[in-house]
């Protein structure tokens, strides 16, 4: 079965992890610094601090930036839970806007009449590894006071007008090493921030709101923190993943550019699909290959045509629910359901992700564009 996404783990990461595990520290050892270091120069970033997961690193972005109660954040419907809740996390209120119909990505326009006396923070989401309108949002957050945070938990090697994702000043920048995304520590993440004391905050709260001077053995808990921190086993895999981030980028985009070759080969002039859209001053980091889908036009519906790839062996997902669809969010953002959001309901209901993954052969994208022609015009019916 191909799926959707998945890691690519050789025999140096194995030994990467069996080395660390001979080591005297399993946790809070050199490796950590190591891994902060070498991912932050990667990005172009003065520093990072890793953590558990993305999920954290959100909840210790938005906590470090001293958004709470009563405090109110704008972002897209069209990403995953988390985006959402680690605001809830820390008892703010999300405001969701709408997304470009092409992309996916937060839209700017929308952003706008939804900022009020509360608004802290706008939160971008790189969509699938394609950065959102940065300068629009970036101007806009400038103008109004608020800050700007990039969930990049897709977008790790992303370039925006000729700039690494991470590399520019935004106020956090938050990546993900869950497996299916561009290096894994098998769950873990990171915060890029801006300056040295929002780092030390950041580092604090992933440490139960402790402080320790260095070599003594008293520390004290000045406030409320998380154990949200990232093992050296976790940091071994992590520098041996970033040693080879630079050829699994190569892979997924040289992959991505084999997927829009074959979709215009099996569906020539066909505008009832279409690949994802591409930009002069912005590289997708390609963490999916989202293709859009009129899938009223080919008269199927989304759920048939999903099993009926599966049933080929050929795994896909929809990135994403919009978050109002789901009780949580509804729940939370009640004031918020009814209004319209066209871009949205255009996105979700032809998007489709296929398998991408570095080591994803060639001839499976072939396989996949084949069986996706033959799943949409009919073929097996
Ligand atoms: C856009 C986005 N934000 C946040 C997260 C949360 O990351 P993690 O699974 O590492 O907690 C994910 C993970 O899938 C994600 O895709």
């Amino acid at each position: 079965m191909l799926s959707y996404g998945r890691q690519t783990i050789d025999e140096a990461d194995i030994a990467a992890v069996v080395e660390a595990l001979r080591a005297p520290q399993l946790t809070c050892g050199p490796l950590v610094a190591r891994f902060e270091q070498a991912f932050a120069a990667w990005c172009g970033a003065p520093f990072a601090s890793v953590c558990s997961s993305g999920t954290s690193a959100l909840h210790l972005a938005y906590a470090a930036l001293g958004i709470g109660p009563g405090d109110e954040i704008i972002t897209t419907p069209i990403t995953f839970s988390a985006t959402a809740a680690a605001a809830y996390y820390v008892g703010a209120t999300v405001r969701i806007a709408d997304v470009d119909p092409r992309t996916g990505n937060l839209a700017p326009a929308s952003v706008a009449p939804l900022i009020t006396p509360r608004t802290r923070a706008i939160v971008a989401v790189h969509l699938g590894g394609l950065p959102a309108d940065m300068a629009e949002l970036r101007a806009l957050a400038r103008s109004r006071n608020l800050f700007l945070v990039e969930d990049a938990c897709h977008a790790l090697g992303a370039t925006y007008a000729g700039r690494r994702v991470g590399a520019d000043d935004s106020d956090a920048v938050v990546f993900s090493f869950h497996p299916v995304k561009h290096l894994t520590t098998g769950e873990g993440g990171a915060v890029i921030v801006r300056d040295a004391a929002a780092k030390k905050r950041v580092d604090r709260l992933r440490q139960h709101g402790i402080v320790r001077e260095p070599g003594a053995w008293a520390y004290e808990v000045q406030e409320l923190g998380w154990n949200y921190r990232l093992s050296d086993i976790a940091c071994a895999l992590g520098l041996a993943q970033l040693s080879k981030l630079d050829g699994f980028l190569a892979a997924r985009r040289a992959l991505a550019a084999h997927y829009r070759a074959e979709l215009a080969r099996v569906f020539p002039g066909d505008d009832r699909i279409s690949a994802p859209p591409e930009f002069a001053d912005r590289e997708s980091a390609y963490h999916l290959f989202a293709v859009a889908i009129d899938f009223a036009g080919f008269g199927v519906t989304r759920d048939r045509a999903m099993a009926e790839l599966g049933a080929a062996g050929i795994g896909t997902q929809v990135h994403y629910i919009p978050l109002l669809h789901h009780p949580l969010h509804i729940g939370r953002c009640p004031d918020e359901c009814a209004r319209p959001r066209p871009g949205t309901d255009h996105y979700f209901a032809r998007t489709l992700s296929l398998p991408l993954y570095p080591t994803l052969a060639p001839a499976d994208a072939t396989r996949v564009v084949e069986e996706l022609h033959r799943v949409l015009l009919g073929g097996s019916r």
